[in-house]
């Protein structure tokens, strides 16, 4: 059983308002400093293809002024392992990107590209940047990321957020149980095993309960509550409750 737990914090959307208005506040740099004040374990941020959230001079700008870990979200692609590699963030989350979706919607396809993925993680890995897989909780997918040699699988809790807040607690319920299966199988084949998206305080007590789950990364709630109660308190919150779900 993992005690502590981590939390990330993903400042995306702060980028995303500020490039609203195409300035520079608010400013995700700060957003990125409070949160480690506030007791953050990491930063999380995804570079797009279309730059939608983080600019590529926010990354330096972030590493220059965080102590914590930066956990980089980037696409499988030739582009985005130059930016990983001149940057050398502490880990990246390889995550599935389409330009039209408004978030990520899927886990990566994994097992129906593994040596292609293989061969794309290798010099990450060669580097020391920590890699892990955003995956969907799915059997196929756990193992083939094993097999790949991924060190840590993030398993998409992005199904089970939907469900809860739709109030159909048959299919959540169904989506929880694939995310515990998924978290055994993952930590049973050696996977360190992270958890994200869509999480807020409603839902976060089953998936911070999981003595399997490493690290939880949670963006888009925390950064619409802190518009109500400030950041500091947001992640304040979140802390509390995930502490208490394991205690
Ligand atoms: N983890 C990963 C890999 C993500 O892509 C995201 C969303 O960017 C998150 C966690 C955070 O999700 P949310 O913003 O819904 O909390």
């Amino acid at each position: 059983m993992i005690v502590k737990q981590r939390l990330g914090i993903n400042i995306d959307h702060v980028a995303t308002l500020r490039n609203a208005r195409g300035g520079a506040l608010p400013d995700p740099v700060r957003a990125a400093v409070m949160a480690e004040q506030a007791g953050a374990d990491g930063i999380t941020a995804h570079l797009r293809e279309d730059r939608r959230h983080i600019r590529d001079a926010d990354i330096a700008a972030i590493m220059g002024a965080i102590t914590i870990p930066l956990n980089f979200e980037m696409a499988a692609t030739d582009e985005m392992q130059a930016i990983a590699l001149s940057h050398m963030p502490h880990a990246a989350c390889i995550v599935p990107e389409r330009r039209e979706e408004r978030t990520t919607e899927g886990g990566l396809e994994v097992a129906g590209d593994e040596s292609r993925l293989a061969r794309y993680i290798g010099p990450l890995r060669d580097a020391g940047i920590r890699v892990s897989l955003f995956i969907a909780a799915d059997p196929a997918q756990i193992a083939a990321a094993a097999r790949i040699g991924a060190p840590v699988v993030e398993l998409h809790t992005g199904a089970y957020c939907d469900y809860d807040a739709d109030g159909d607690v048959a299919a959540r319920d169904a989506e929880l149980s694939r995310l515990i299966a998924g978290a055994k199988q993952a930590a049973d084949l050696g996977l360190e095993v992270h958890m994200g998206h869509g999480l807020n305080y409603h839902n976060v007590t089953p998936i911070a309960a999981l003595p399997e789950v490493a690290e939880l990364n949670i963006g888009h709630f925390l950064i619409g509550e802190a518009v109500f109660v400030g950041l500091p308190a947001a992640i304040a919150e979140m802390r509390r409750m995930m502490e208490s779900a394991r205690a």
